[in-house]
């Protein structure tokens, strides 16, 4: 199988060292023109989309940067899709859980195909995006949520909970990236078609990854725990963050399997705690 990765960033990256024959367009694509000149050179059989636009140094700047993130994250990805179809190629787009907000409208948390409620503008622009590919023939939307790997990195969820001195009390359903990047590899396998929730089936209790991280990373770590009205009626953060749990229906419909949060997320801790320790 022929990959292509669009997005030389964090994820693509992640995704190119797990498997190294994945090549990497290294063209900043602005036009379908752009997108077809670099599909006619690399002629692959199936694209991975990790382009996006995330902020710097987080999401609130999307709020200031609008016609940026529209442009990344969702008329990149529509372009993308269309030059895709039109060639047969299959597409599999790196979608985000931070789409909903708040309680699922049924218990087991948000499906798959529930309507999202974004607020933040970087939420909306995803959402738009997934609601134009979701259905397309050849197109899979693969979402992810609170992505935590073991190299210690300021875009890894564990890095940057472990940064705030203040955290939110919440559980949160989380990716451990080892396993999304197997997710990408056999659903682009199967040109698996529609929307997957690419999360660990558990959700993650903040309070219990801050008790194992003190237990395998850092014995001396504290940190204080606050409300989600706190966070932004602190200054913490501009636009409230999404905290939900997604429910993980539709992979395991296809076979496709990710580990029991707690196992995946300890695998995850003593892997970071070898890799800080050998940093040192
Ligand atoms: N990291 C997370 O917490 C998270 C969570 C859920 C979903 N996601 C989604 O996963 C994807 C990858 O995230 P990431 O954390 O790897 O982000 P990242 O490190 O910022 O990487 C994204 C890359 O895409 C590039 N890019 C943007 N527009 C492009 C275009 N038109 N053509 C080619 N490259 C383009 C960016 O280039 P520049 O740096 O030059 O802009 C950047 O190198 C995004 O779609 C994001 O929404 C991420």
């Amino acid at each position: 199988m022929s990959i292509l990765v669009f997005g030389n960033g964090w994820i693509g990256n992640k995704f190119i060292e797990r498997y190294p024959e994945a090549r990497m367009s290294i063209v900043f694509a602005k036009s379908p023109q752009d997108i077809e000149q670099v599909l006619e050179t690399e002629d692959p059989d199936v694209v991975l989309n990790c382009a996006g636009i995330t902020g710097q140094p987080n999401v609130d700047w999307c709020e200031t940067h609008q016609v940026e993130t529209a442009v990344g994250n969702t008329m990149f990805p529509i372009m993308l899709a269309q030059a895709c179809a039109e060639r047969g190629i299959h597409l599999t787009h790196l979608g985000s859980g931070c789409i909903f907000y708040g309680d699922s409208p049924q218990p087991g948390g948000w499906r798959e195909d529930d309507y999202p409620n974004p607020v933040a503008y970087y939420s909306k622009t995803k959402a738009a995006a997934d609601m134009v590919l979701g259905s397309m023939p050849n197109v899979a939307v693969v979402r992810l949520r609170l992505p935590l790997d073991s190299t210690p990195s300021p875009k890894n969820s564990i890095t940057k909970l472990v940064s705030y001195p203040k955290v939110i009390d919440v559980s949160n359903s989380a990716t451990v990236i080892e396993d999304l990047l197997d997710v990408f590899y056999q659903v682009m396998e199967k040109r698996a078609t529609g929307i997957f929730h690419a999360v660990n089936p558990q959700p993650l209790l903040y309070r219990d990854l801050m008790k194992w991280y003190e237990e395998i990373v850092d014995p001396n770590h504290k940190n204080e725990w606050i409300t989600e009205e706190q966070l932004v009626a602190q200054g913490l953060a501009a636009k409230k963050r999404s905290t939900n749990i997604l429910a993980n229906l539709r992979l395991p419909e296809i076979g496709i399997h990710m580990r029991p949060t707690e196992e995946a997320v300890k695998a995850t801790l003593r892997a970071y705690a070898e890799k800080l320790k050998a940093t040192k």
